[in-house]
């Protein structure tokens, strides 16, 4: 059965860790990351945009994809899956209805008012149905599925309003993290991170989780970061080595074999970023 994020994420605030937020683009991916995080014991947030979704058929098809890989792999661990930037109310319903255990509301493109509008009514829907909601404050920026935008930090006030107006379960504030390759070193501001985790007593979600060096993974954990979302990371893995099969092997054409050459090497990535999260976690 998947979970919504509630407890997942109420224990690692807890016990000082964070759960990984996977996106998944396919099957394949898909299939890859459960094993992987079954094989660790980890518990994981499968996240999926809404460019992912459409590619894969759309938002009921890929909640029957996961549900039944979920159960035909025999997964143990907790399992939540996950609207990524849901764009609009509609699009977080349509989610909740079509067995999305949690959804993100991404409302930062608008005034703060706006945005405590809508996150509040996918709140009040999604919480009608067991769903847990997340909110962004600021604006993450970067690239995400061929969209380019402009990182806007945070401000702490505007954070405590959206939380306490909305009753989000998870809040993601932009804190100078971005979606996709970093051009230079990102910017995390952690004291306003510990302020805003310490205020609204949420867990909170650092997005553009690739490309931030381990350290300061570590760092953002400590200052109240309970989610990481990662993406990039495992499609350049992924790319590498099935780039290098295909340079070796120039007369395969199975799109079989070509998918699984990247497996070894995601999983790889997966596991190391599970261990990562873990670190810091009490005993
Ligand atoms: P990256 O693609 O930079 O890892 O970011 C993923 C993300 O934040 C999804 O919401």
């Amino acid at each position: 059965m998947l979970i919504n994020s509630k407890k997942m994420l109420e224990d690692a605030k807890e016990n000082h860790y964070a759960v990984p937020h996977f996106n998944i683009n396919n099957l394949e991916w898909t299939r890859f990351i459960l094993e992987e995080c079954e094989k660790e014991k980890s518990p994981v947030i499968l996240g999926v945009s809404e460019g992912a979704s459409q590619y894969m058929g759309g938002l009921q098809v890929v909640s029957a994809m996961v549900k039944s890989l979920h159960d035909a792999l025999s997964i143990t661990v907790p399992v939540c899956l996950h609207l990524d930037h849901g764009s609009c109310v509609a699009t977080c319903k349509e989610a909740i209805d079509s067995g999305f255990t949690s959804v993100m509301i991404d409302a930062s493109k608008y005034t703060l008012d706006e945005n405590i509008a809508i996150t509040r009514e996918v709140v009040d829907y999604a919480h009608g149905k067991g769903v847990t909601v997340e909110a962004e404050i600021g604006h993450i920026g970067g690239e995400e599925d061929g969209i380019a935008d402009e990182l806007a930090y945070a401000k702490v006030e505007d954070a405590c309003m959206l939380a306490n107006e909305t009753g989000i379960d998870t809040l993601a504030p932009a804190l100078g993290s971005v979606h996709g390759p970093y051009k230079g070193e990102p910017k995390l501001d952690f004291e306003k991170m510990e302020e805003i985790s310490e205020k609204t007593n949420l867990p909170l979600v650092l997005h553009g989780g690739s490309g931030i060096d381990d350290e300061k993974i570590k760092k953002a954990i400590h200052a109240g970061i309970c989610k990481l979302n990662i993406n990039t990371e495992l499609q350049m893995e992924w790319a590498k080595a099935v780039r290098t099969f295909l340079k070796e092997e120039e007369n395969v054409y199975d799109p079989r074999k070509i998918i699984k050459a990247g497996e070894e090497q995601m999983k790889k990535a997966i596991s190391e970023k599970i261990h990562l999260l873990a670190s810091n976690q009490k005993a």
